[in-house]
């Protein structure tokens, strides 16, 4: 079958790739989308299931970093597009091994545009690699609003300074937003020294369905269930900009097809929470939903010694999207947590075949051991 596109999208057996392969191959029936992924830790071809039979999907076991394996990719798929997300992606873990996230992130997306630019060869023409990023290379912002700036795209006309901006200067501190910063830094220095159509975007704090449950929001879920305790990082005080994760699909797709060559793109959810008030809202709602009685759970709440370098807050400024491509979240925050918080509750084979490490033998049945 020939197909009007064909576009690699790395990490899509992840978080938030899984749903944007899932966007493309159900959106763009005329385009050929390959998931090229690593299956470590983070990947789940169970985040796939709905599509896997689809027949403009293909999945491809490899790492980023094998540059001679993603050069025969390009080749074999004549890749004309790419929507780079496979990376390492928790903070905390990069705290630990901050080797690997240099590896994934920065050799990694290096072997992706060096990839690209052999096979493109300077017929830039009608080519496109679009680089995944976050909110975090900014570094970290004051607490102006101790109530957070929820909701608001007027917010941000009033207190622009006090968001992350596509101006905003690199300031990370994490071993894993200095990864991140880094390839950024890779993805644009291909299009000022080679002139690769290439595009940048920097997102916050994404939430939803099929999120490793390490992050705060599916981890505490899974935690209360369990009448384990919820391990509040410091004093609870930091906070984050929480978008739904279709909404940054959707986000990615617009982009992709309408989104300015060399540009950066800042996507946010205008709604900030202060992790403790998050935590509250968290555990109210699976309470609400588990029939227990209001402030059952409250006392799982354990503070605990805070992350290493902890950034006090993130808020992204998502006007550049919302006034030139038309983009705003879809999703009211209420919405969207009370439909997390059921789809975690209800899929709890999913949820239970991660902590129990199952779904690490079905990868190894079908495609050997990692
Ligand atoms: P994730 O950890 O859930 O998924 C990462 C995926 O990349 C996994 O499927 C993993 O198997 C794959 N991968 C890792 N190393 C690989 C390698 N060497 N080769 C091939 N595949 C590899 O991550 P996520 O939360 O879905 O994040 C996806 C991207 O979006 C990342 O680039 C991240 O920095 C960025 N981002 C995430 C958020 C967020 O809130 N989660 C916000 C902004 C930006
Ligand atoms: O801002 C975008 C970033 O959001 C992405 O680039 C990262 O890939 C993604 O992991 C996420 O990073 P955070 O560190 O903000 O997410 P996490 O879910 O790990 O933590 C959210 C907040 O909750 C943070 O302030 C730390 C705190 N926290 C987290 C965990 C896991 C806790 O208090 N306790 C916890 O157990």
């Amino acid at each position: 079958m020939e197909f009007k596109r064909n576009i690699l999208i790395t990490g899509g057996a992840g978080f938030i790739g899984s749903h944007v392969v899932r966007l493309f191959v159900n959106k763009y029936p005329e385009y050929r989308i390959v998931n090229l992924d690593k299956l470590t830790y983070a990947g789940n071809l169970a985040n796939l299931k709905d599509i896997e039979q689809a027949p403009n999907y293909v999945f491809v076991r490899a790492d980023i970093c094998d540059f001679e394996t993603v050069c025969g990719i390009f080749e074999k798929y004549d890749i004309d597009g790419v929507i780079h997300l496979a990376a390492e992606s928790h903070v905390d873990r990069s705290i630990k091994d901050p080797f690997t996230f240099a590896r994934t992130n920065v050799l990694g997306t290096l072997s992706m545009l060096q990839a690209a630019k052999h096979h493109w060869d300077g017929k830039w023409e009608g080519k496109r690699f679009y680089h995944i990023s976050t909110d975090e290379v900014y570094g970290a912002l004051e607490l102006t609003h101790p109530e957070g700036i929820h909701s608001d795209i007027s917010a941000h006309e009033v207190y622009g300074d006090e968001f992350f901006r596509e101006t905003t200067r690199y300031s990370p501190h994490s071993p894993y937003s200095a990864s991140k910063a880094s390839s950024d830094h890779f993805v644009r220095a291909f299009h000022d020294t080679y002139g690769m159509p290439t595009i940048v975007t920097n997102c916050s704090n994404n939430y939803g369905p099929y999120q490793f449950p390490e992050k705060l929001i599916p981890l505490f879920i899974n935690n209360i269930r369990h009448r384990k305790p919820l391990p509040v990082y410091g004093k609870g005080e930091n906070v984050r900009d929480w978008l739904y994760v279709e909404d940054h699909a959707r986000a990615i797709d617009l982009i992709f097809h309408e989104g300015k060559v060399a540009e950066t793109y800042n996507i946010g959810g205008f709604n900030e929470w202060k992790n403790i008030d998050l935590i509250k809202v968290i555990i109210k709602t699976v309470d609400r939903i588990l029939g227990n009685p209001e402030g059952y759970s409250d006392s799982l709440i354990t503070y605990v010694t805070d992350r290493a370098g902890h950034d006090l807050r993130y808020a992204i400024d998502a006007t550049k999207l919302h006034r030139e491509l038309g983009w705003s979240p879809s999703l009211q925050f209420e919405e969207g947590i009370d439909k997390t918080v059921r789809w975690y509750l209800d899929n709890q084979a999913w949820m239970d075949n991660i902590t129990s490490g199952e779904y690490e033998k079905y990868y190894e049945d079908m495609y050997g051991n990692r």
